[in-house]
């Protein structure tokens, strides 16, 4: 039966499976046009309070409250400005401020409508509102709908660094819909595949052969069939949830997803976060220097870390590191000092996701200081 008796959507659908917490991600054409059907049978109140940013408010925020409206639900809104700078203490207070004002209750539903940014600030307002209140992610980037839709962290950033502050509070339901993503810079779009390749890469090696086959029919937005990226979202969106699953709170096996992070991490850092290196272009450089230092080690053939970095490329990712930053020429000392501080560092010693091959990431404490060097010098000089 479709949606609403005269419309199919042809959708799939993966399931966080976290007891009681547990919860269910659609993925399809035109499900936010339709979002009022999917979110009904969820409200415990006929009140919904919507959290998004000025860029997606512009194409979505109307439609959105059009289907809730049609199916009975009260909404009201709050717009913040485009961009990582609103995951922020003064954004988050905003955020509260207007929920109070708009008098939402214990039972409205917050609506977390955009990418990543809004997502951890909507998720982080409503696990703190009235001691916490249930919340649902409309994700409109293809980084959001594969990695922070799913998992239930949520958090800003603080002066101290990025994501240092938040909680883990899952989402009652997940809508993802592709047609969002049409209206994404090619950029941005590019930046959320690489966390889609990241699970191929850390632990599906058919995964990755199937996206070395289709990627680029599935990022060929425009076309009027999406089997092919429903299919790259909701593969990644299982495998997240298969190792969230296992490790809610990150003690062990969710670590396997910071896969190209730490050289990321440390890249962002290098290079400012004023938008010359996205997130997702970071991790892929950074995954790339995972393999070379995993061929370095001995641990994969070089065979592998090139059919990484080739597939990478291909799809337009950038795959070595940039060779100047904001304060100058980029060396390999500077970035490994950004990674001492990382906050995967655990009693001193760094922990590295490194690979036996291609799906085959493992955690590693044991990264040689030479081993590390050589790979950045490597990757600084090609
Ligand atoms: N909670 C988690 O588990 C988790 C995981 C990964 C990343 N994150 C966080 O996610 C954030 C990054 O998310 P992001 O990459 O989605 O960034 P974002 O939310 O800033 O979105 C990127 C840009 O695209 C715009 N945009 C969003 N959807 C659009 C659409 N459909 N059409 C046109 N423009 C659109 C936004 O306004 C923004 O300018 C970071 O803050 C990161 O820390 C969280
Ligand atoms: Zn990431």
């Amino acid at each position: 039966m479709s949606p609403d008796g005269h419309t199919s959507i042809a959708s799939t659908s993966v399931l966080v499976a976290l007891g009681e917490r547990s919860y269910e991600i659609l993925i399809g054409r035109g499900l936010l046009a339709h979002a009022g059907h999917f979110i009904l049978p969820v409200l415990s109140q006929k009140r919904a309070f919507i959290v998004t940013d000025a860029n997606v408010a512009a194409t979505y925020l109307s439609p959105l409250a059009t289907t809730l409206s049609q199916s009975g639900i009260k909404t009201d809104h709050v717009i913040v400005p485009a961009g990582e700078a609103s995951k922020d203490i003064n954004h988050l207070a905003q955020v509260l401020d207007a929920m109070l004002a708009a008098k939402c209750e214990r039972k409205t539903m917050i609506v977390a409508l955009g990418g990543g940014v809004v997502g951890d600030l909507a998720g982080l307002a409503s696990s703190i509102l009235l001691r916490g209140v249930d919340f649902i992610q409309i994700p409109t980037t293809l980084l959001s709908q594969v990695d922070s839709s799913v998992g239930g962290k949520t958090g800003i950033n603080t002066s101290a660094g990025k994501n240092l502050v938040g909680s883990f509070h899952q989402p009652r339901l997940v809508l993802a819909d592709t047609e969002t993503l049409s209206t994404l810079p090619r950029r941005e779009l590019l930046a959320g595949y690489a966390e889609v390749a990241k699970y191929g890469l850390l632990g599906d090696a058919a995964l990755f052969a199937w996206l070395e086959a289709n990627a680029q029919t599935a990022l060929a937005l425009g076309t009027n069939d999406q089997t092919a990226l429903i299919h790259a979202i909701a593969t990644s969106c299982r495998a997240k949830a298969k190792i969230v699953a296992e490790d809610e709170k990150e003690s062990g096996a969710r670590a396997l997803l910071n896969l190209g992070h730490t050289f990321g991490h440390a890249l962002e850092a290098e290079m400012g976060y004023g938008g010359q290196l996205l997130h997702g272009e970071a991790v892929a450089i950074g995954m790339v220097l995972a393999f070379e230092l995993s061929a370095r080690m001995g641990l994969c053939s070089k065979d592998d870390a090139v059919r990484a970095k080739r597939h990478l490329a291909s799809i337009g990712l950038p795959v070595s590191p940039p060779k100047t930053g904001p304060r100058g020429k980029i060396t390999p000392e500077a970035l490994m000092a950004h990674m001492a501080q990382d906050k995967k560092v655990a009693d001193g010693k760094m922990t590295f996701v490194l690979a036996r091959g291609i799906g085959q990431a493992f955690l590693s404490r044991e990264v040689s200081e030479p081993a590390l060097r050589a790979t950045l010098a490597q990757a600084l000089a090609s």
